[in-house]
């Protein structure tokens, strides 16, 4: 006879030589777990000794048996999933820290489910907005690929002071699409399965952000330039961005300032493109980022309404804000950003000033579009906004 004995392996013996320090020490932790697990496990172990079978999985009580959910015309979407009450009522605060799916028979489980402690985005507020199933929806079907989507072969040569703008601004790009790819990946562990509508979006948020790193790296090398500068300043606004305290805070100061700055630069890219290749990845780049900034601001509205005190909310990211705003304040004065867009947009070094101009007019766009997304999440930051509502260039 199978005794939990034998089941359970000897944690009490020496480590045995060559064992990592790291495995030893998961072991150990996994000693404390052994009794709930272990237990389970012998249960099991004895049923089928004995030639039984348990059946449980047969009891329905508690179940929403009979849901039938429908396709709507575009096939099943999430959308079509979350019009059954039973299965798309998504809680205020869950209650679960493990893996069972919302809508399963779990609550009779509840004592013997492991915990997983860094299951703490555990609200709501924090990471949902009422856009989130239609974004996920569609960033599925808008994917594209960087290595044949683009028209790579087509890309002709322009003259050096431009190739060299372009590839700064693709050097610049690609510091920026690492944060935006990594801050997704600091939360989406943390967050609650029970709104995995929210971890699935922002794993589409990832995969966009990839291919984005992917595609200017790949423009930067594409015509015969290459990589030029990393932005110190910048790259302090970045890691602000990922080190946000909350995924609210952190979503803010990325989707809608960080990439809102992007977003806006890259519909400026019918000035910023020398060739129709460039303007190519600059249009399907902002398919993308449009979700992003989308999400981003619709989080911040269904925050602000559902936390209990708007009040104090409200003086929270006012105060987060203020910090914030100078993503963009750094971007647009480091000279390693804006002077590639003057030339680009001047249409080469000689004309960098009348570039500035389409950059002072850049500006003015960046700054009005933020204040509109904020509007549209019902914070007002218009008496507020720390940063210069026109540039600060004079020639
Ligand atoms: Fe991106
Ligand atoms: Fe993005």
């Amino acid at each position: 006879m199978t005794t939990m004995d034998n089941i359970v392996p000897n944690l009490s013996a020496p480590p045995i030589e060559g064992v990592a320090d790291t495995t030893t020490a998961y072991q150990q932790r996994y000693k404390g777990f052994y009794d709930q697990w272990g237990e389970l496990l012998q249960t099991n172990m004895d049923r089928l000794q004995a030639g039984s079978f348990h059946l449980g999985w047969m009891d329905r009580d508690g179940s929403h048996w009979g849901t039938k959910v429908k396709p709507s015309s575009r096939g099943l979407t999430y959308m079509d999933m979350n019009r059954s009450k039973a299965y798309g009522t998504i809680p205020e605060k869950s209650e679960f820290r493990n893996f069972a799916p919302r809508g399963s028979i779990r609550d009779r489980y509840a004592d013997q489910l492991p915990v997983i402690d860094e299951y703490d985005v555990l609200e709501r507020m924090h990471v949902w907005s009422d856009n989130l199933e239609t974004l996920y929806e569609e960033a599925k079907v808008r994917q594209w690929n960087s290595t044949t989507d683009i028209p790579w072969s087509e890309l002709k040569p322009v003259s050096e002071d431009l190739e060299m703008a372009t590839c700064q601004l693709s050097t610049f790009l690609t510091e920026v699409e690492f944060v935006a790819g990594d801050f997704p990946s600091r939360w989406i562990y943390r967050i609650s399965p029970d709104f995995f509508e929210a971890k699935n979006f922002l794993v589409s948020q990832m995969m966009d952000e990839a291919r984005h790193m992917e595609v200017f790296r790949k423009r930067a090398l594409a015509g015969g330039g290459g990589l030029l500068h990393p932005s110190p300043a910048f790259e302090w606004a970045l890691k602000a961005i990922l080190e946000s305290p909350t995924h609210t805070q952190g979503t803010f100061l990325l989707n809608v300032l960080g990439e809102g700055l992007v977003l806006s630069i890259f519909r400026a890219g019918e000035f910023l493109s020398k060739t129709h290749v460039d303007k190519e990845i600059f249009r399907l780049c902002m398919q993308d980022e449009a979700r992003h900034v989308s999400y981003g601001t619709m989080e911040l509205k269904s925050y602000l309404d559902a936390a209990p005190n708007r009040e104090a909310a409200l003086i929270d990211m006012h105060a987060f804000a203020d910090i914030g705003e100078q993503v963009i304040l750094t971007a647009l004065t480091d000279p390693y950003i804006l002077e590639p867009l003057a030339v680009l947009m001047g249409d080469g070094i000689k004309n960098i000033d009348d570039g500035m101009e389409g950059v002072t007019f850049l500006w003015a766009t960046i700054v009005e579009e933020y204040l509109q997304r904020c509007d549209r999440a019902g914070f007002d930051r218009r008496a507020k906004c720390t940063i210069p509502l026109e540039y600060p260039w004079s020639a």
